[in-house]
C-alpha cells in the first residue's frame, strides 16, 4: 500500500508528467524565439560588421588596391597591414611577407569573380568577393613559409590558383618595411 500509485491513479501522473514536459519544451521555444527577435532588432539596429565597398572596374586605376600600394606595410601603431587583389587566375602580390608576433591586417578584394583566401596552418580563411573588402586580423607566432591557395571555384584555372606566405623575423621584417616601403616576396 506505501509502494508505487493505486491502480487507476497511472493516467493522471502520467498526465502530469507530460504537462510539465510540455510546459519545458514551450519554455524552450519561447526563449528561442525571443532571442531571434532581439538578435535581428539589435543586429539590425547595430551591424556586427562594417562593410567597406570597393568599384571593380576602376580598383586598378586608383584606391588602396592600385598595384604599388599591394603587399605589406608597417603601420605607425606597430602592426602590419597586408593588401592582396586575387583574379583569375593569381594573387598580387604571389608571395606575401609579414613578420613574426606582429598583428597583421589583411585586407583584400577580387577583380573579377568570388575566389577564396585561406592561409595553411593558420586561422586565416576568408572569400575576396568583387566589390566588397574582405578584413582579417592575425598574428602569426613562428617564421616560416605557408601555401595560400584559393579554395572557392572560380573558373578553369581554379586548381592553379594559389600563392605563398613568408613569415620573417619582425626586426628584420621591421628594417626592410622602413620609410613604409611595400613589402612582398614575389619574384619580380
Ligand atoms: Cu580563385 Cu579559385
Amino acid at each position: 500500500m506505501a509502494h508505487g500509485h493505486p491502480a487507476g491513479n497511472g493516467a493522471a501522473v502520467a498526465h502530469a508528467a507530460e504537462y510539465r514536459w510540455a510546459l519545458l519544451v514551450g519554455a524552450i521555444i519561447a526563449f528561442l524565439i525571443g532571442m531571434m527577435i532581439y538578435m535581428s532588432v539589435h543586429w539590425a539596429a547595430m551591424p556586427p560588421v562594417r562593410t567597406e565597398t570597393i568599384d571593380p572596374g576602376t580598383l586598378h586605376i586608383s584606391g588602396e588596391f592600385i598595384e604599388a600600394n599591394l603587399g605589406s606595410v608597417a603601420e605607425s601603431d606597430g602592426s602590419v597591414t597586408v593588401r592582396v587583389l586575387a583574379n583569375q587566375y593569381s594573387f598580387t602580390p604571389s608571395c606575401l611577407l609579414l613578420p613574426t608576433g606582429t598583428p597583421v591586417r589583411i585586407r583584400g578584394t577580387a577583380a573579377d569573380v568570388v575566389h577564396g583566401f585561406s592561409i595553411a596552418q593558420s586561422n586565416v580563411n576568408v572569400m575576396l568577393v568583387p566589390g566588397y573588402i574582405s578584413n582579417f586580423q592575425t598574428k602569426f607566432e613562428k617564421p616560416g613559409e605557408h601555401v595560400m591557395p584559393c579554395h572557392e571555384y572560380c573558373g578553369v584555372g581554379h586548381a592553379a590558383m594559389w600563392a605563398r606566405v613568408k613569415i620573417i623575423d619582425k626586426a628584420e621584417f621591421m628594417r626592410q618595411a622602413a620609410g613604409g616601403r611595400r613589402l612582398s616576396c614575389a619574384e619580380q
